[in-house]
């Protein structure tokens, strides 16, 4: 099959930046800068390109129901309620109080914290809890690694068909692409990938972008 990509460099990663509608969002710096603050466990965050791709496909598919397991300082869960109509709603799973504390006053600035509604706790048990009649058109998957397959079933049922579901850092750097896949998390990533391209109920592209974003929409 021929094969059609170029190499990213800093250089390529900004040029796509700066031809990007909203990349230099004030809010968004401020938010991003304060994530930075917190040291190396920033990097948890997406970036900004995936930040717009998000923000762009929830509008483009016109998500009135969204989740997100994995909200941090709430920086994707921003991009994907700034799409969402006056009426939408973004249901956010996480652990951590501190964390998410960062994110909230962002969000009420932005105007859309009256979409977003945070549940704390192990996502896997809030899962269990969730309304039984409660659907999703739109579903982004960032937290524990070693849980995703367990989110992936806990959530699929609850997708619309034709809902899509974005799985963050299926790449892992790139170590699964090398063979180089020790660790518990990269072995878990690494089975669901597999999982997913078999799987008849979706069907999936990995796109490499970021740290690798599986996007799968449900059949
Ligand atoms: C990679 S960060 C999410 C980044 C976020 N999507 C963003 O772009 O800003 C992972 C988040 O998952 C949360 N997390 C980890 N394990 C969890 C669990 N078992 N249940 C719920 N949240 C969890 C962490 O507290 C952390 O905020």
């Amino acid at each position: 099959m021929g094969e059609k990509f170029i190499q990213l460099t800093p250089q390529v990663y900004h040029y796509a930046l700066q031809h990007s509608s909203n990349s230099d969002d004030p809010l968004v710096r401020e938010l991003r800068e304060e994530t930075q603050a917190l040291g190396d466990i920033s990097g948890m965050q997406i970036g900004v390109d995936q930040g717009l791709f998000i923000q762009i496909l929830v509008a483009a598919l016109g998500v009135r129901e969204a989740l997100e397991i994995g909200t941090f300082t709430g920086y994707s869960a921003l991009c994907v309620a700034r799409s969402l109509p006056q009426d939408g709603r973004l249901l956010c799973l996480d652990i951590s109080d501190e964390w998410t504390s960062i994110g909230r006053p962002f969000w009420e600035r932005a105007g859309v914290a009256s979409k977003i509604e945070l549940r704390m706790g192990h996502a896997v048990e809030l899962l269990n809890q969730l309304e039984p009649d409660r659907t999703f058109d739109f579903a982004f998957i960032d937290a524990d690694k070693v849980n995703y397959d367990n989110y992936y079933e806990a959530v699929l049922p609850r997708m619309r068909p034709g809902g899509v579901l974005l799985f963050d850092n299926m790449l892992r750097g790139g170590r699964l692409a090398e063979g180089n896949v020790t660790s518990e998390d990269d072995i878990a990533l690494q089975a669901l990938n597999v999982k997913l391209t078999h799987d008849e109920r979706v069907e999936n592209v990995l796109l490499p972008f970021g740290d690798g974003i599986q996007f799968c929409r449900k059949k």
